[in-house]
């Protein structure tokens, strides 16, 4: 079987979304054995040799992955944009005042949850998360909020003083997976529409959530013929998506290739499709 799509050769493109490698699956990995190897603060530093545009981590409440020593790490050492996902809590605003990111992500977080599984309720919790915008951009991060493609959330975004948002692509994502035809149709018009409606608000539209590689999904049963292209390819052919947020399938990819190449064959793909889309 072959796992690599493409060689690693010329790699940027102006008109292409910004790659965010979320590296919190590395930590997820060390901690299973409960030392230190493997360094998520190691592979993030490889990842940004393999170009990777933002480094992507998520401090959860119960420090599942990423841990505070782990964030302090990454803030000495790396030198792209960190983009700081936690949940819109006292404890965890605190740390990103001290930290200073230069990006945030606002996610919600239930314990029980194995990843981030909706997006961020703006309209439920609206005064919250208006306050958390405020105190964090008086600390000089970037806000990005991460919410589903739903109409009154983006409003409420914008309303919220977020400059930016990230749309959940997770339900277009599983949609994909599932070679679920009918659902992928819906799920990534409700997404265009989405990025639209953030634009119009005058709000930087970024995308991420369960996206993978063609590569990586199961082949289809015998007989069926058209595989389409990949979520990636998907989501970075849209216009409006300024950056992409990708962890576990190009952590899984590099796996197998190795997390240079994962890097440049998720970048690849995403510069071919917004070049064919253009
Ligand atoms: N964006 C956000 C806000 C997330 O919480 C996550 C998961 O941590 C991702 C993107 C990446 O999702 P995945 O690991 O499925 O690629």
């Amino acid at each position: 079987m072959t796992f690599s799509v493409s060689p690693a050769a010329q790699l940027t493109a102006h008109d292409a979304p910004l790659l965010g490698v979320n590296i919190d699956h590395v930590a997820t990995l060390r901690n299973a054995r409960g030392g230190a190897f493997p360094d998520p603060v190691a592979a993030a530093l490889l990842a940004v040799e393999g170009g990777a545009d933002i480094i992507t981590f998520h401090l959860r409440e119960d420090r599942r992955h990423i841990r505070d020593e782990d964030v302090a790490r990454l803030k000495a050492a790396i030198g792209v944009p960190l983009n700081f996902e936690a949940a819109v809590t006292d404890e965890m605003l605190d740390i990103i005042v001290r930290t200073a990111p230069e990006h945030v992500c606002l996610v919600p977080e239930r314990r029980q949850e194995v990843t981030t599984e909706g997006g961020l309720d703006v309209v439920g919790q609206f005064d919250r998360v208006r306050d958390a915008c405020a105190r964090l951009a008086q600390a000089g991060s970037r806000v990005s909020l991460f919410i589903g493609a739903d109409p009154a959330q983006i409003e409420a975004a914008a309303r919220a003083g977020a400059p930016c948002i990230e749309l959940h692509t997770g339900p277009l994502a599983h949609a994909w997976w599932d070679r679920d035809a009918s659902a992928l149709q819906r799920e990534r018009e409700r997404l265009a529409h989405g990025l639209t409606l953030g634009r119009s608000l005058g709000l930087r539209t970024h995308a991420g959530h369960g996206l993978a590689l063609s590569v990586s999904r199961p082949p289809a049963a015998q007989g069926a013929t058209e595989e389409g292209p990949s979520s990636t390819a998907l989501v970075a052919a849209m216009a409006d998506v300024a950056e992409l947020h990708i962890g576990h399938a190009l952590i899984g990819h590099a796996v197998f290739v190795g997390l240079k190449q994962a890097i440049a064959d998720f970048k690849a793909e995403a510069i071919r499709a917004r070049r064919a889309a253009a």
